[in-house]
């Protein structure tokens, strides 16, 4: 199994151009099954196993899916044949599960496994299902699957008990197709929630209020295709932006949305990294001496969990006592004991994490226990003395690509061993 090989790095230095977003692209990807006639054509996608699955599981429904090597994929779905996921792709990734939605409109079922993904908690699905119920679909489960059926989708409103980006984009992409209106209450307003509504409005569709936590949709009798550019993955920005703090340097971020990154840059500003925003740039400066700082992981445009990991990285090396606490998800802090084999001082309660700066890490073998997890590792890495061999890197392909290739071009000391 290949691992990444990582040494203590000089202070990265340099400018680098973010890819586009992987929390955007799949939900893009997954809608473009609604494309009835006319071909879906997509810019911006990144070269990742998560959204190579994804396209894997579109050929199987009968989706002519083709990817280019400038990030752009073309989807034809005018010829679905197929209602059911295949279970070895759909059951490594969760993201599969966002095909439900779309298929339900489109064929008037959808057989898939349970949701895989990051074993970052319980990960269920019963708001998915609240919504699409909602919708007139009759939900049954059994076997490892789930299996949603409607002969007709009416529209309804609906309340979400917890501002799910899943479920939101998974009902947005069946409400489509719904005879009526539906309106989504405390819906999810994160930037890909957005990207797809505006994905789904070049297609035809009718959405009023994405963005804010009441969304509207008046169904549409068809969707056809259509081009749509996938936005700046705001995580892997800031998972830049935290490689260049922990490292002490200066680089500059290219093809971002600051406002996007906004809770990171303000929470990396809070601690004395100096953190400048333009068009479409980001500039940071670590140079200089920063503090801890409290994390309070929220739905956007609160902190984000998916930069929680990678901020305990750079807290366990910054003088001062943090305190992180994962509001978000019941399990994410299974990066901390792999810190502390590091020689982090990191004590954990429940969803709090107390972390005590110290002065230096050391390197040592450690293992990625999921994607963001193994971010953090990789940072850790990088400013730890000593090398620091990481295993189970597949959990980092998932959400990074080519990671250690574009760190070596800011001049980190990484490199993959097959
Ligand atoms: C999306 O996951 C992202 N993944 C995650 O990014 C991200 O961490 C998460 O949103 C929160 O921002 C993709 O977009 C592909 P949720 P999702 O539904 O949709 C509970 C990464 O690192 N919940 O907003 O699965 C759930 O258990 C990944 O790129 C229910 O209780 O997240 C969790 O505690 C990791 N019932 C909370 O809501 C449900 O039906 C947030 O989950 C659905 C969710």
């Amino acid at each position: 199994m290949a691992t990444f090989l990582v040494r203590n790095s000089n202070p990265l230095q340099g400018s680098i151009r973010i890819n586009g977003s992987k929390n955007a692209a799949l939900p893009i990807l997954a809608a473009s099954i609604l494309a009835e006639n006319g071909q879906v054509v997509l810019s911006s996608i990144p070269d990742l196993t998560d959204v190579r699955f994804l396209c894997e599981i579109l050929q199987g429904i009968g989706c002519t899916v083709a990817m280019h090597a400038d990030g752009k994929v073309t989807v034809d779905a005018s010829r679905i044949t197929n209602h059911i996921t295949p279970y070895d792709l759909a059951s490594r990734m969760r993201g599969s599960f966002l095909v439900m939605g779309p298929m339900l409109a489109r064929m008037g079922i959808c057989r898939i496994s349970l949701p895989g993904g990051c074993p970052i908690g319980s990960r269920p699905v019963d708001l998915h299902m609240k919504g699409l119920r909602a919708l007139g679909a009759k939900v049954t489960q059994g076997y490892g699957y789930i299996e949603v059926r409607a002969k007709k989708l009416i529209g309804n409103k609906i309340y979400l008990d917890f501002p799910s980006v899943g479920a939101t984009e998974n009902i947005l992409m069946a409400a489509v197709r719904a005879a009526g209106e539906t309106v989504i209450e405390n819906a999810a307003v994160e930037p890909e929630v957005v990207d797809l509504a505006n994905f789904l409005c070049a297609m035809g569709a009718d959405i009023t209020g994405a963005g804010t936590d009441s969304i509207t949709i008046q169904g549409v009798s068809a969707l056809h295709g259509a081009q749509h550019t996938v936005i700046p993955d705001r995580i892997e920005a800031g998972s830049f932006m935290a490689a260049a703090a922990i490292t002490r340097g200066h680089i500059t971020l290219s093809h971002v949305l600051p406002a996007h990154v906004s809770p990171v840059s303000a929470k990396l500003r809070e601690m004395g990294v100096d953190v400048r925003e333009e068009a479409d740039q980001i500039t940071l400066d670590a140079t200089r001496k920063f503090h801890a700082v409290d994390i309070k992981t929220l739905p956007f445009p609160g902190f984000p969990t998916d930069m929680q990991a990678q901020l305990m990285a750079l807290l366990s090396l910054t003088e001062g006592t943090s305190i992180i606490v994962e509001t978000i998800f019941e399990n994410r802090f299974m990066h901390a004991p792999e810190l502390q084999r590091m020689g982090a001082h990191i004590k954990v309660e429940g969803r709090t994490a107390v972390i005590e700066g110290v002065r230096s890490l050391s390197g040592a073998p450690v293992r990625a226990t999921d994607l963001r997890a193994g971010a953090a590792l990789v940072l850790a890495g990088l400013a730890a003395k000593g090398d620091t061999e990481i295993s189970d890197i597949h959990h980092i392909e998932r959400g990074y690509a080519d990671f250690a290739g574009r760190l070596r071009s800011l001049g980190a000391d990484i490199h993959r061993i097959d």
